[in-house]
C-alpha cells in the first residue's frame, strides 16, 4: 500500500525531472505540498527554482515535467497555474480505494522506518528533594510524546531520566534529614518545604553549614551511612515523581533513572580524555574547555568547567560524561534533551565540545529539544494564587476536578461513577497535555483551564468529543463497516475528509522531523474540523445502502486516526463522552 501519497508524488516528479530535464533532484526537492487551492489536492512548486537553475522559463519547465510525469494512476491530468505551479488532483477512484485500504491497516498508512536509529532521550529530569515544577511538566509531556511517536515509527528509543541527585545540596539535605527524620509514615510530605528548611538552616546556622560541608565530603568519598541516607532521599523523591508520572500516564519508571550520580564513576575518565586530547585549559584554578564560538558580552571565550578548583565536578562535567556514555557505551545515534530554553547555550557548548572530543561523530545527531515557559493568565510566570510555585500533583488533580465539572454540567450526563472517574481523568489530563503539545514548543503559552477544556477550538476535549461522536454513530448503526467496505466520495465534504485522512503519515513525519508534536495536533484538529463539516453536510445514519456503509466507514476511519493520533501524544480517547 502507498504509505504517503505526497512522498509518492514527489518521487514521481523527481523521475519526471530526470527524464525531461536530465536533472537529479531528491524527492524533497520536488517540493510537493498539500494545496488549499480549489481543485488541487497537492501542488508541486519545483519549476520556479529549477527554471532559475537552468535558465529557462518556469512555465516551460513545468510543462516539461507534466509531459514526462507518469502518475496517471494517482492523479488527473495536472494543470499549471501562475508562474509555474503544478496543480495535482488525486483521482477519486484512487482516493476511494485508498480509504478502503486504510480501513484494514492498523497503522493507518504510517510506514515503519527502514533506517531505524537508536535514540537516547533525556526528559522529565527533576531534582531530588524538590517538587517537580512546571518546567519538568513540559519536559515530561513533550518527551513522552516524542518517545511514543519515534517508537511508532520503528526507532529504538531509550528514555532516561537525568535526575538532579548529586552535588553540594545533598550535604545540607542529609544533615536536615538526620535532624528531623522522616515523617510518621516514613515520608516527606512536602519536598519543597523540606528543601527550604534545610536551606534556611544552612544560611542561618554556621554549625549546621559546617556539618553539611563535611557531609558532602563523606558523600563523595562513598561513606556507607551517608550513601544510605542519600539513597533514602532519592527513593522518597522518586515516590513523589512516580505519582506525577502515573497521573500523567507517562511511562518513566525507576529503571529509566540515569541521574547525575550515575555518571559519577565516568567523570574522571571523561576529564582525562579531554585533557589528553588537548582540549582543556586551566582558568582561575578550574580546568575548563572553551568550545569555539561561545563568548560572553565582552567577547571573552566562555568556559565549560570540567573540574572545579576544589577538584569537584559539576553539572557541565556530568553532561559531557552523558554524551560520552550514550554514544560510546550504549551506541546511541541520536541524543535528545527535552529541557527548557534557558539551558540552550549549555547544550550547544556541550555538543560542540563533544564533537571536538570525538564523542559525537558526523552521523550522530544531538538536539536540544528546547521549550518555552508556561505563563499564568496575567502573562507572568505561572504561580499559585498565593504566589508560590505550583505543585504538579495539585495541578493534575485540579485538572481532573475541572474536567469532572465539565462532565457534570452536561445535560445528557449519564455516566456511572466508575466511568465518570476514568473519563474525567482522560479529559482533564488530556487537556493539560494537549494544551502543552499543541503550542509550538519554543514559545511560551498561557495556562488557562477555560481554554484548554473548551469543547470547541484546538483542544483535546474537542478531539475527544469528535471521536466519541464517531463511535456513537457506529454504535447506533449497530454494525461496524467491515474491512472491504467500498468508499464513495460523492460530496465535496466527503472528499475533503478523505484528503485530510490520507495526510496522517505526513503529519506524523512532520512531528518527528522537527520534534514538533504541535504539527500532529494541528493535523488532528484539521481532521476533526473536516469531519464536523462532513457530519453537517452528509447524513450518515439516515442515508442508505452503499452510501450509508461508505459514510460509516469514513466515521470509523476518522475515529481511528484521532484515537491513534491522540495516543501517540499520550492522550486517551474515551469511547463515550
Ligand atoms: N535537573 C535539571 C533541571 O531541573 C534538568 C536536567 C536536564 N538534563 C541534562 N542532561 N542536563 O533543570
Amino acid at each position: 500500500m502507498q504509505a504517503d501519497v505526497g512522498l509518492e508524488l514527489a518521487a514521481r516528479v523527481a523521475a519526471a525531472v530526470k527524464s525531461s530535464l536530465d536533472l537529479d533532484i531528491t524527492a524533497a526537492e520536488a517540493l510537493i505540498r498539500p494545496s488549499s487551492r480549489p481543485g488541487a489536492d497537492y501542488q508541486c512548486n519545483a519549476a520556479m527554482g529549477l527554471g532559475k537553475r537552468i535558465g529557462r522559463q518556469p512555465r516551460e519547465v513545468a510543462t516539461a515535467i507534466v509531459e514526462a510525469l507518469d502518475a496517471g494512476d494517482l492523479v488527473e491530468q495536472p494543470d499549471i497555474a501562475g508562474p509555474g505551479f503544478i496543480n495535482l488532483t488525486l483521482r477519486d477512484s484512487w482516493l476511494a480505494g485508498h480509504m478502503t485500504d486504510l480501513l484494514a491497516d492498523e497503522r493507518l498508512g504510517v510506514p515503519e522506518t527502514d533506517a531505524p536509529r537508536r535514540i537516547a532521550i533525556d526528559y522529565s529530569s527533576p531534582n531530588v528533594a524538590k517538587e517537580m515544577h512546571v518546567g519538568h511538566l513540559r519536559s515530561s509531556i513533550i518527551g513522552d510524546a516524542l518517545v511514543r511517536l519515534m517508537r511508532f515509527q520503528g526507532h529504538e528509543v531509550i528514555p532516561h531520566n537525568h535526575l538532579g541527585d548529586w552535588g553540594t545540596p545533598f550535604g545540607m539535605l542529609i544533615e536536615h534529614l538526620l535532624d528531623e527524620g522522616f515523617g510518621a509514615d516514613h515520608t516527606i510530605s512536602d519536598l519543597n518545604g523540606f528543601y527550604q528548611e534545610a536551606r534556611k538552616k544552612f544560611d542561618a546556622d554556621p554549625d549546621f553549614a559546617e556539618r553539611a560541608r563535611q557531609r558532602v565530603v563523606q558523600l563523595q568519598s562513598g561513606d556507607e551511612k551517608t550513601l544510605e541516607l542519600w539513597h533514602e532521599l532519592v527513593e522518597e523523591s522518586m515516590r513523589h515523581f512516580l505519582k506525577v508520572y502515573q497521573l500523567l500516564g507517562i511511562g518513566l519508571t525507576p529503571e529509566d533513572n540515569y541521574g547525575e550520580s550515575f555518571y559519577n564513576p565516568f567523570l574522571a575518565d571523561t576529564v582525562t580524555e579531554l585533557e589528553q586530547k588537548g582540549l582543556t585549559r586551566v582558568s582561575d584554578g578550574a580546568l575548563c574547555v572553551f568550545p569555539a564560538g561561545f563568548t560572553n558580552r565582552e567577547g571573552e571565550p566562555l568556559p565549560l568547567i570540567v573540574r572545579k578548583s576544589d577538584g569537584g565536578y559539576g553539572y557541565m562535567s556530568t553532561d559531557l560524561a552523558t554524551v560520552r556514555y550514550w554514544t560510546g557505551e550504549r551506541g546511541a545515534t541520536d541524543l535528545l534533551y527535552a529541557v527548557g530554553t534557558p539551558q540552550s547555550q549549555h547544550f550547544q557548548m556541550i555538543f560542540t565540545a563533544s564533537r571536538d572530543a570525538g564523542w559525537l561523530g558526523p552521523d550522530h545527531r544531538a538536539v536540544h529539544v528546547n521549550f518555552g515557559s508556561i505563563l499564568g493568565e496575567d502573562g507572568k510566570m505561572f504561580r499559585t494564587r498565593a504566589g508560590g510555585s505550583v505543585k504538579l500533583i495539585d495541578l493534575l488533580n485540579e485538572a481532573i476536578e475541572q474536567a469532572t465539572k465539565v462532565l457534570d454540567a452536561r445535560e445528557d450526563n449519564n455516566f456511572d461513577a466508575t466511568e465518570k472517574t476514568t473519563v474525567a481523568r482522560a479529559v482533564g489530563i488530556g487537556a493539560v497535555k494537549y494544551a502543552d503539545l499543541s503550542n509550538d514548543r519554543e514559545k511560551d503559552y498561557v495556562f488557562s483551564w477555560k481554554k484548554m477544556l473548551a469543547t470547541d477550538g484546538n483542544t483535546a476535549t474537542y478531539l475527544q468529543y469528535a471521536n466519541a461522536r464517531q463511535l456513537s454513530i457506529l454504535r447506533k448503526a449497530g454494525q461496524a463497516p467491515g474491512p472491504g467496505t467500498k468508499v464513495i466520495l460523492a460530496e465535496p465534504a466527503e472528499r475533503a475528509l478523505a484528503i485530510q485522512l490520507i495526510q496522517f503519515p505526513a503529519a506524523i513525519q512532520a512531528a518527528v522531523d522537527g520534534y514538533t508534536p504541535h504539527k500532529l495536533c494541528t493535523y488532528l484538529f484539521d481532521t476533526a474540523t473536516a469531519f464536523s463539516k462532513f457530519y453537517d453536510e452528509c447524513p450518515v445514519l439516515k442515508s442508505e445502502g452503499e452510501t450509508r456503509q461508505s459514510r460509516l466507514a469514513m466515521c470509523a476511519l476518522t475515529s481511528k486516526v484521532l484515537t491513534l493520533g491522540l495516543s501517540l501524544l499520550g492522550i486517551e480517547a474515551p469511547a463515550r463522552l
